[in-house]
C-alpha cells in the first residue's frame, strides 16, 4: 500500500451501487456502496446500512492507509486523516454491526490489523499505534461477544504485494487464502507469515500472566518511596 505519511493518495471513487455484478458466476448478488470512510457523510450512511440491512452477516474492516516515515519526515494532519480512517472508521463501523449481530445471535467481523501492531518500530509509529488499537480492540470484541454468537477475527498482514505495492511482499492471494483458511480454524488472531502459532500463544501466554498484577492497590516495591506505602 502507498505510504501515507506525507502524501495522501487519490480520493476513494469507488463504483457507485452495482446489482448482480457477478451474480452469473457466485449465485449471489451484490451491492456496492461508495463511501469515503474518512467523510463523517459517507461513514453514517454506511453505518446505518449495516444498522438496517438484515441480510448482512459479515463485517471486513480492510480499508486502510498505511504510513513508513518517522514523526521527523511525517505530516501531523496527514496522521490525524490516518487515525480518522484506520481507528475512527473502524470502530464506528463495529458499533454499527456488533449490536445487530448480537441481537440475532450470529455474525462475524474481521478486522484487517498489520504485523505492526506488534512491531511499532518497523514503520511509521502513529501506523503501528493504528494497527495495535484494531489488534486490541478486537481481542476486547472477542472477549465481550463470543458467548453472543458473534466471530471476531483479527488478521496482521506483513509486507503484501497488492495494487500499489511492488513484488516485495507476500502475493495478495495467499495473504487472502491465509486469511481464510485461519478463519476456518476457528483462529481469533491470524499471522498469515508465522511459522509457528506457539509463538504467538507464548506471547499471549505472557500477557495474560501479567493480568493479575496489573490492579493492585499499591504501587510495586521498586516505587516504593514513602514508609506509608510499605
Ligand atoms: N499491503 C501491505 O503490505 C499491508 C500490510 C499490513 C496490513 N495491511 C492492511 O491491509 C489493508 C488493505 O491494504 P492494501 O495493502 O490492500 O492497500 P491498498 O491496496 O492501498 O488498499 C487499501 C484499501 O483501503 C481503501 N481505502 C483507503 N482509504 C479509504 C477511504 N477513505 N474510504 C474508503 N476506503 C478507503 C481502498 O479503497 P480504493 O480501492 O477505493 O482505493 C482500498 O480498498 C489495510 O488496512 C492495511 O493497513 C496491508
Amino acid at each position: 500500500m502507498p505510504d501515507f505519511s506525507s502524501h495522501p493518495g487519490n480520493k476513494r471513487n469507488v463504483a457507485s451501487s452495482q446489482r448482480g455484478g457477478p451474480h452469473y458466476r457466485t449465485g449471489r448478488g451484490i451491492e456496492v456502496l461508495q463511501a469515503d470512510l474518512s467523510n463523517k457523510e459517507d461513514l453514517a450512511r454506511i453505518e446505518t446500512a449495516l444498522k438496517q440491512d438484515a441480510s448482512l452477516t459479515m463485517l471486513v474492516n480492510n480499508a486502510g492507509v498505511a504510513a513508513a516515515a518517522p514523526l521527523l519526515q511525517s505530516n501531523v494532519d496527514l496522521m490525524e486523516e490516518m487515525i480518522k480512517l484506520n481507528v475512527v472508521a473502524l470502530m464506528r463501523l463495529i458499533y454499527a454491526a456488533a449490536p445487530v449481530f448480537a441481537a440475532r445471535g450470529h455474525g462475524a467481523i474481521i478486522n484487517i490489523s498489520s504485523v505492526t501492531a506488534i512491531a511499532p518500530e518497523m514503520l511509521n509509529g502513529v501506523y503501528g499505534g493504528t494497527e495495535a488499537f484494531v489488534l486490541a480492540f478486537s481481542q476486547s470484541l472477542h472477549h465481550e461477544f463470543a458467548d453472543k454468537g458473534v466471530r471476531v477475527q483479527v488478521v496482521l498482514p506483513g509486507a503484501t504485494s497488492t495494487a500499489f505495492r511492488d513484488a516485495a511482499g507476500m502475493p495478495v492471494g495467499e495473504m487472502v487464502d491465509a486469511a481464510l483458511a485461519g478463519l476456518d480454524l476457528g483462529e481469533l488472531v491470524t499471522i498469515p507469515s508465522l511459522p509457528h502459532m506457539a509463538d504467538w500463544d507464548a506471547l499471549e501466554a505472557a500477557r495474560r500472566k501479567l493480568t493479575p498484577h496489573l490492579f493492585r492497590a499499591h504501587p510495586a516495591a521498586r516505587y516504593r518511596t514513602r514508609p506509608a506505602d510499605a
